[in-house]
């Protein structure tokens, strides 16, 4: 009885390995292989359902049979192994190749983008600025009444604060969007001994009713220069020459009586293109006055200085014939890409 029953499981073994060889062959990939796996060598595959026949054997039986099987599973095992490794290799391989990159297809050209006209322009004016010996500065756009008024000639109450009107900060009596460069005049010259002599760029911000040349947010590029024997000449010089660097010959200015509280005298500039009727204000300035050099403890005696902010969006429409100051912030795409 025993001896029948070992009979039939030694042919069932080598069925079962005829099949498996043969299916081994025939597979494809290394899912199939772990098909393969739990078909044949898994926990509950065939080769143990045989293992666990060897029970119902006489032991001298059972011990051949077992080596018997046990030399199937390890045969089985190694040859499953190698497919597995034939296939990893071919499915890296293809994995590789679909992965691959074609070094010598053509480019395709990414558009770049630009700098904002105001970026260029702001740039441009600075870099003139320095070949004149001016330091870039900078200071906040949050400012306080004192900076931005007070220090600069401009009591609580003096009517020229009409001419800035501000944005002040929800909650915070002394806090305001800066309404020009200025205030950075006097932190510079709090922190320096003269001589000064720097350029600040920055955003300014006023309450002023949008039109084709006003916004209320625009940039200004502020200019100080104090020191000995400075005066009205190297205002009119260093003004003359920057304008000429910025425009070139085909412009023309002309300097207007103006005032402000924190220069004297003041003047305004006008510019346009030769030949035109229409001249564009563009800067104020002024010789600084003497009330903001004491302010900051220089002796009015000893030194002397004169300061200009220039509208950055202005020089800019001038130059490149943009007639609306709205068109900067507009982000039409023909605008920005056109410069
Ligand atoms: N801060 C002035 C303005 O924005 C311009 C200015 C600057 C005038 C420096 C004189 C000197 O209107």
């Amino acid at each position: 009885m025993a001896t029948a029953q070992h009979d039939g499981l030694i042919q069932k073994a080598r069925k079962l390995e005829e099949q498996a060889l043969q299916e081994l062959q025939a597979l494809s990939s290394t899912r199939h292989c772990e098909e393969f796996r739990v078909k044949y060598l898994g926990r509950k595959g065939q080769l143990a359902q045989l293992l666990d026949g060897l029970q119902a054997l006489a032991p001298d039986q059972r011990a051949e049979a077992g080596r018997l099987l046990n030399a199937l599973k390890e045969m089985l095992t190694a040859k499953l192994e190698q497919r597995l490794a034939e296939f990893a290799h071919i499915e890296k391989e293809a994995r590789l190749r679909a992965e691959a990159l074609d070094v010598t297809l053509p480019g395709r050209r990414q558009k770049l983008g630009s700098l904002h006209l105001i970026t260029q322009v702001t740039k441009e004016l600075e870099d003139i600025f320095v070949r004149l010996g001016f330091e870039v500065v900078s200071g906040p756009e949050i400012e306080t009444d004192y900076y931005n008024f007070e220090a600069l000639n401009i009591p609580k109450d003096h009517p020229a604060r009409d001419d800035w009107d501000s944005f002040y900060l929800d909650g915070f009596d002394d806090l305001l969007l800066r309404t020009h460069t200025s205030p950075v005049q006097i932190r510079v010259m709090q922190q320096r001994r003269p001589p000064v002599k720097v350029v600040c760029s920055g955003k300014c911000f006023r309450r002023d009713a949008t039109d084709a040349t006003h916004s209320p947010v625009f940039h200004q590029i502020e200019m100080l220069w104090v020191d000995k024997g400075i005066n009205f000449a190297h205002l009119k010089g260093t003004i003359l020459a920057f304008l000429e660097e910025f425009y070139g010959k085909g412009f023309e200015a002309r300097f207007v009586g103006d005032y402000f509280p924190f220069t004297e005298p003041s003047i305004q500039v006008h510019v346009r293109r030769k030949g035109t009727e229409k001249w564009l204000e563009i800067l104020g300035a002024g010789m600084v006055d003497p009330a903001v050099l004491q302010e900051v403890d220089y002796d009015p005696e000893e030194y002397t200085g004169f300061a200009f902010g220039l509208g950055v969006e202005r020089m800019a429409m001038l130059k490149y014939g943009v007639d609306d100051i709205r068109t900067f912030y507009q982000n039409d795409m023909r605008f920005l890409e056109a410069f």
